[in-house]
């Protein structure tokens, strides 16, 4: 089967991202990264509960901390703990495309509906100056980024526009060319960053990964060379042999 019949084998609730959530770990390493602190205004977009808001109040002291989801029952959920806990932070249940965000100073949007995003980027570019967005695996549309550290993203206002997705890729990789290790590398990076400790088969997700971000970006003229490494054909192989998980077609396209 084709990788794409093969995600949607997938449940749809993981694949839209919409029940999938972040490792305390990654709260923290992101809130490091991003050195967020008692100045900083967080705004956490599609929360899904009140783990980050949690760890921003309590481990990093924030001057206030807001959640935001359109799931009621996730949002009931969240408030409850939130008041056993006695935590100050807050929790709005509605459509982030309507909230008013112009007080943040950092906002974590781990987004990926094109729609949503593209909404978003109209709120974003009229926020004030040095306001961070967090993102996930890739930046904003259109943006170069402020400053990575694989797979978290800050984009920074104003934004600073990429000529091309070549130049966007390569300033989230920061090489010249991207080969098999880069691949895998960025791969392992995005697993280890999102993957929960008892995952399983990190190693078959990461050479989805590493297949993924190498296609890519030979779609896009920027791998190393013009021959297919030996190492990506041969997880090409073991794919289809193994898990009957078809990549070749990608090449072909
Ligand atoms: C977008 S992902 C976020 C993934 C992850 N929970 C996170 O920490 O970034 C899924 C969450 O966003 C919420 N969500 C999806 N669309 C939304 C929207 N338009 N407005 C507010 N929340 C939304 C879903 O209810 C779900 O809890």
């Amino acid at each position: 089967m084709k990788i794409e019949e093969y995600l949607e084998t997938l449940p749809d609730n993981l694949l839209s991202g919409e029940d999938v959530q972040l490792p305390e770990k990654s709260f923290r390493d992101i809130f490091k990264f991003v050195n967020l602190g008692k100045d900083d205004v967080f705004y956490h977009l599609g929360c899904g509960d009140e783990k980050g808001l949690e760890i921003a109040v309590n481990e990093f002291g924030v001057k206030r901390a807001v959640g935001i989801d359109n799931n009621s029952e996730k949002i009931k959920h969240a408030r409850k703990i939130l008041e056993e806990r006695n935590l100050k932070a807050e929790l709005i249940c509605e459509d982030i495309q309507k909230t008013d965000i112009s007080d943040a100073t950092v906002i974590l949007f781990w987004f990926t509906d094109e729609t949503i995003i593209q909404n978003m980027m109209m709120k974003f570019e009229n926020l004030k100056q040095d306001t961070k967005i967090i993102t996930i695996w890739g930046p904003l549309p259109d943006c170069l980024p402020d400053k990575v550290d694989f797979p978290y993203i800050i984009n920074k206002t104003p934004f600073k526009k990429a000529q091309s997705m070549q130049e966007q890729l390569l300033a989230i990789f920061g090489v010249k060319c991207v080969d098999f290790v880069t691949a895998w590398e960025f791969a392992e990076r995005y697993t280890k960053a999102i993957g929960t400790p008892e995952i399983k088969n990190d190693r078959f997700l990461t050479i989805i990964q590493t297949l993924v971000i190498w296609i890519n970006a030979k779609k896009l003229g920027v791998v190393c060379g013009d021959e297919i490494p030996e190492s990506i054909k041969t997880y090409i192989n073991i794919m289809k042999m193994h898990f009957d998980i078809d990549f070749e077609y990608l090449l072909k396209e």
